[in-house]
């Protein structure tokens, strides 16, 4: 019955349910937070946060740490994201384009070829002047969206390079879950698969699909390199990822925690931006020790393809603005 239903996921629950809605100020309770991750613990995400949660331990004298459960244990991100809104997981790391279906203008940051470096990416996707609206109206959906990551830059892989668009005709290559995405592989020249990342594997090797977008971190640390060899640099989307929490937890804390969490996490974001080539460069190196071959693509022709997405997409005054203000924080 539902009471029992409620009785066990707030005991297996390590805050977020038992403690929703009170401040824990004074209390000094112990807490351990529950962080999903769908990648490895190396993954330079995951460890800006395993040293976010360090430092967050000394200076609460040990009270709040976290607790990462990466490599997917706790599901797909797009079951992360509603375990986030329940209240049974604390904090996840979930790509920009799966926030899309709670608030179709978070469209606008996830566009291709919109930011010309992983700085300029940084610099507006963490500016309250411009994101934060934005990022409050996912609060309705109880998404709390706490910072943006940087993620590296996704190009093309299949069985073949891909030079030009005309090179993805008659090619299905999975995206990440959003109407948006879709419509921009069908402007590369490809048709679209949306799926959770960690069923994109088996869906190339049974030739359900021929390939993916990816980053290369991501690229080698799932193995999609095994079934999908040639990785082309069409650089054409810099997706960034959210770190997001529930509310409930959120709200559960004093306001001096979370001043220190948010600013232990403008660290994390620093952290993730100055690390992220060299494990892009270590992933390529990888990939190419297991086979894969990393090939040049006329990203130019690929961007002229797409760009009519931005127009397509921006279709409301709260993105014009975003849109106009990543424009011109260009350098
Ligand atoms: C990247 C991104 C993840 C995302 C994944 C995907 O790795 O950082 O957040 O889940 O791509 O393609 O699904």
């Amino acid at each position: 019955t539902a009471s029992v239903m409620a009785i066990g996921l707030a005991a297996c629950s390590s805050g977020a349910g038992e403690a929703a809605g009170e401040s824990d100020e004074g209390s000094g309770e112990k807490r351990v937070f529950k962080v999903a991750f769908n990648q490895n613990a190396a993954h330079p995400q995951a460890q800006a946060i395993l040293a976010l949660s360090d430092e967050l331990e000394a200076q609460t004298d040990g009270q709040y740490s976290l607790e990462l459960y990466p490599d997917a244990t706790l599901g797909t991100q797009e079951a992360t994201i509603e375990q986030i809104q329940s209240g049974t997981i604390d904090f996840a790391f979930v790509a920009g384009s799966l926030l899309e279906s709670f608030s179709s203008d978070v469209a606008v940051v996830n566009l291709p070829y919109i930011y010309e470096s992983p700085e300029h990416q940084m610099e507006v996707l963490n500016d309250d002047a411009i994101v934060g609206d934005l990022y409050d109206s996912l609060l309705e959906d109880d998404i709390k969206v706490l910072a943006a990551a940087h993620a590296g830059v996704r190009n093309m892989y299949t069985d073949k390079p891909i030079e030009s668009p005309d090179d993805l005709a008659g090619y299905k290559i999975r995206v990440i879950g959003s109407d948006t995405n879709v419509r921009m592989m069908e402007l590369m020249g490809g048709s679209a698969a949306p799926m959770a990342m960690g069923e994109v594997y088996t869906a190339i090797q049974s030739g359900v699909i021929d390939g993916a977008e990816n980053n290369e971190v991501t690229y080698f640390d799932v193995s999609h390199y095994e079934v999908a060899p040639f990785y082309s640099a069409t650089k054409h989307l810099m997706l960034p990822d959210f770190f997001i929490a529930s509310p409930k937890t959120w709200d559960s804390l004093d306001e001096e925690t979370r001043e220190l969490f948010e600013e232990l996490l403008d660290g994390a974001v620093e952290d993730v931006l100055h690390n992220f080539a060299v494990a892009a460069e270590e992933a390529q190196e990888k990939a190419e020790d297991g086979g894969a071959e990393f090939v040049d693509a006329d990203a130019e022709a690929f961007r002229e393809a797409v760009l009519p997405l931005h127009e397509e997409v921006v279709t409301t005054s709260a993105m014009e603005e975003i849109y106009d203000a990543i424009e011109s924080a260009r350098g």
